[in-house]
């Protein structure tokens, strides 16, 4: 989708719709809302006198041919109580309004922004509500019809004194925006589509193309560093694992910076291994490697807004299967960090190949880390499918990627991290055991295994096993894979990146 900016007085906008939003109860119309009721010769006014418009959040009246424009269309989006609108609700809204628009094969908008979101953030976040509402995984269907998408958007609102924040926010926007969409397509690829060897060359690829360094390890080289946890995953399949090191380095590096470590779970399928999953719905952990692609996802980002501060992405992936050289219940593995950890459940395979990802980032000198892991079935239990679970093993890092998940409008809700757990995954026979052994707590016995991979790096572990996935179509975007974490692990380097600094 082109995206232009639209400073042209609102009549004179000759788009095939033309989308305005409205909240609820108001009484008087000022600013943008007022020119268009007054072009329009008072017909927003007699709509929200006769009930049919109410502003309600989401309410869609579409308009034709209204009288006084040069669009076609007038789409008015509800946008719910004004005391409670944000940015995270300027976004969905935009979202609706594509989603609207396209199913009536309408392929040009322009979208007006009220006076208050005429800013950078507000164009941000406008921009990315459309490029994610735009996309719909067709890939594989052989009767799609070509050219189900808005083509182009413009936004207006701004005036050419504020060209330059709405190019801002409009530039950063698509490129967040794109990026999430990357880490949907690959969450969506089916497991036969996405090995762990074709999941590195896409991620290759697109970092050759967005000028980042990249590495893939194969299996001799992940044996050669000992990285024991990821193997003894691997080794129940036939497809062989991938160690993948995308690294972003700033032009000017400052000797002592901060390095922001980014690791993620990319299992490309998870039947449990030998302690098998049942059947009914096994066919969706073809999204396990979501926390892999929001990292990889991340990066393409990152590559083009330039942070000020180095990032290293470290995913690693493979298949966890119950083939014949499949890992055992009690089998006792050496992680690259050297402590020994007794596998009693083969499906608690995630912590065990992140257990060497956060090694080997380390290891690369990160000294922040954050990793993002579909890893429990036990956080959705918890949070459902709303909030990202969030353990932090440092406040002031922690309580950044927290504001970073506000601004990116990613919800995320701490849990504890806390060594009274620590007891639970005490093993009898070696150093630690993949699962707990308490009742309950299933999330948090697991933040607690990684944790001991982290050493005193300051860390963060988003659980995306609940938010990586919607099992339904929303108003404001496609069902599928969500590429969640991408928002907001890209506002945290940039963050991160212009502070100069640390957490600490
Ligand atoms: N990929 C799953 C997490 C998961 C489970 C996501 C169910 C969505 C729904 C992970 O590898 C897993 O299987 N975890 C186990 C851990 C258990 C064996 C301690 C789980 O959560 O059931
Ligand atoms: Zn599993
Ligand atoms: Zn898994």
């Amino acid at each position: 989708m082109e995206i232009t900016l639209d400073t042209r007085p609102l009549v004179k906008i000759e788009a095939e719709a033309l989308v305005t939003y409205l909240f609820e109860e108001v009484k008087s119309f000022s600013g943008a809302l007022a020119e268009l009721d007054a072009a329009t010769g008072g017909t927003l006014s007699k709509l929200i006198a006769s009930g049919e418009l109410t502003g309600k959040m989401l309410e869609t009246t579409l308009l034709h041919y209204p009288q006084g424009l040069a669009a076609q269309r007038l789409l008015v989006v509800g946008a719910g109580k004004k005391d409670k609108f944000g940015t995270a609700e300027l976004r969905r809204l935009a979202g609706a309004a594509v989603r609207t628009l396209k199913s009536r094969q309408v392929k040009r908008v322009t979208f007006l922004a009220s006076e208050n979101d005429r800013s950078a953030a507000g164009a941000q976040a406008i921009v990315e509500g459309m490029i994610l509402a735009n996309f719909d995984s067709e890939k594989y269907k052989t009767d799609k019809k070509p050219g189900n998408e808005i083509m182009a958007a413009a936004l207006a609102g701004w005036s050419e004194s504020s060209r330059a924040e709405a190019a801002l926010g409009l530039s950063r926007g698509r490129v967040i925006a794109e990026s999430q969409n990357f880490a949907r397509e690959l969450g969506n690829e089916p497991s036969n589509r996405l090995t762990p060897r074709m999941l590195a060359d896409r991620a290759a690829a697109m970092a050759r193309e967005a000028g980042l360094a990249v590495e893939v390890f194969d299996e001799a080289k992940i044996a050669e560093l000992k990285m024991g946890a990821l193997l003894s995953v691997a080794q129940g399949s036939v497809e062989p694992p991938r160690m993948i090191i995308i690294t972003y380095t700033p032009e000017k590096l400052n000797p002592g910076a901060p390095v922001l470590g980014l690791v993620g779970k990319a299992i490309t399928f998870d039947t449990g291994g030998i302690s098998i999953k049942p059947a009914n719905d096994m066919e969706k952990m073809k999204y396990d490697m979501c926390g892999g692609a929001a990292m990889i996802g991340a990066m393409r980002a990152i590559a083009a807004l330039k942070p000020s501060c180095k990032v290293i992405a470290v995913v690693p992936s493979s298949e966890n299967m119950p083939g014949g050289r499949a890992q055992k219940p009690g089998d006792v593995q050496f992680s690259m960090a050297g402590k020994s950890i007794e596998v009693i459940n083969t499906d608690a395979e995630g912590r065990l190949i992140l257990a060497d990802g956060i090694a080997y980032a380390k290891q690369l000198g990160c000294t922040h880390l954050v990793d993002a892991a579909t890893l429990t079935g036990a956080v959705v239990v918890a949070l459902g499918n709303v909030n990202i679970g969030v353990f932090g093993s440092d406040q002031t890092f922690t309580d950044q990627l927290l504001a970073s998940g506000k601004a990116a409008g990613e919800k995320m809700w701490p849990l504890p991290v806390d060594d009274d757990y620590r007891e639970n995954i005490k093993s009898g026979i070696a150093d630690i055991q993949n699962v707990g052994s308490g009742k309950g707590g299933g999330a948090i016995t697991a933040a607690m295994f990684l944790k001991e991979f982290t050493g005193d790096t300051p860390w963060i572990h988003l659980d995306i096993a609940g938010t990586a996935w919607q099992d339904d179509v929303k108003p404001w975007n496609a069902k599928g894979a969500t590429g969640v974490a991408v928002r907001s692990l890209v506002d945290l380097a940039m963050k991160f990146g212009s502070n100069g600094s640390s957490a600490k």
